[in-house]
């Protein structure tokens, strides 16, 4: 039997990381986190010096770079050939720059080919903001996770803090509606649930009640 495809899409902060993580374990399946591969095409063309305006030339640095993921523990690295940039994609000027790269055409053509690739066999709980719209269009599952943009914020400024991070709320609070804004009105792929999704509000909810309601409509259909 066919492994399932099972797709994860929603607003930054809205929890969908720990979520995707913590079901691709307990089923089984690969993790796969698109917003990082859209992280890594906004770090490699500040490297290179690409303009952003630049579709073509930042097609060709998407071909000519090999983006790959690789188990590390209970976590997953990202690499741009041989080099882990992990940590380098989670820096808080890569949250705008993803988004602003990632409403280029060129680059969704690409990314959009690579996540085919990686989720052709199935098996896989895929995070973005396209999975269930464009990428994986007849995927067995598929959830939209939102959550107030009040709640994002706190959520990603406790993680930011975590890490040691000198940020203001309200700093995080408008970046994070800016973000969503951009993601939600560009033209190709913009962030919106698919007409079959399930919609989830994990604004009062701890993340392992958001696995709880996610497995029950897995296993009541399907495992
Ligand atoms: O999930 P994230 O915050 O790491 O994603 C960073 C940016 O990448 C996000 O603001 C928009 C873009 N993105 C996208 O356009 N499509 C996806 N499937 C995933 C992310």
């Amino acid at each position: 039997m066919k492994q399932p495809v099972i797709t994860i899409d929603g607003p930054a902060g809205a929890g969908k990381s720990t979520v995707s993580r913590t079901l691709a374990k307990r089923l089984n399946l690969v993790y796969l986190d698109t917003g990082a591969m859209y992280r890594a095409v906004a770090l490699q063309a500040t490297r290179e010096n690409i303009p952003f305006s630049d579709g073509n030339a930042l097609y060709m640095m998407c071909e000519n770079i090999d983006i790959h993921f690789k188990a590390n523990g209970d976590k997953s690295a990202i690499f741009i050939d041989n080099d882990d940039v992990s940590a380098q994609i989670r820096m808080a000027e890569m949250d705008m720059l993803s988004s602003s790269v990632s409403a280029v055409p060129e680059v969704r053509k690409a990314m959009t080919a690579l996540q085919r690739k990686i989720g052709e066999k199935g098996g896989i709980v895929a995070e973005g903001r396209d999975m269930g719209t464009v990428v994986f269009p007849d995927a067995d599952f598929k959830f939209f996770v939102t959550a107030s943009p009040e709640v994002r914020a706190k959520r990603r400024y406790d993680e930011r803090k975590a890490r040691n991070e000198d940020i203001d709320i309200n700093n995080v609070e408008a970046d994070i509606r800016k973000r969503d804004e951009q993601d939600q009105s560009r033209k190709l792929a913009p962030l919106k649930p698919a007409d079959d999704a399930i919609l989830i509000d994990t604004s009062g909810m701890e993340i392992e009640r958001v696995i709880e309601v996610i497995l029950g409509h897995i296993k009541g259909d399907h495992l």
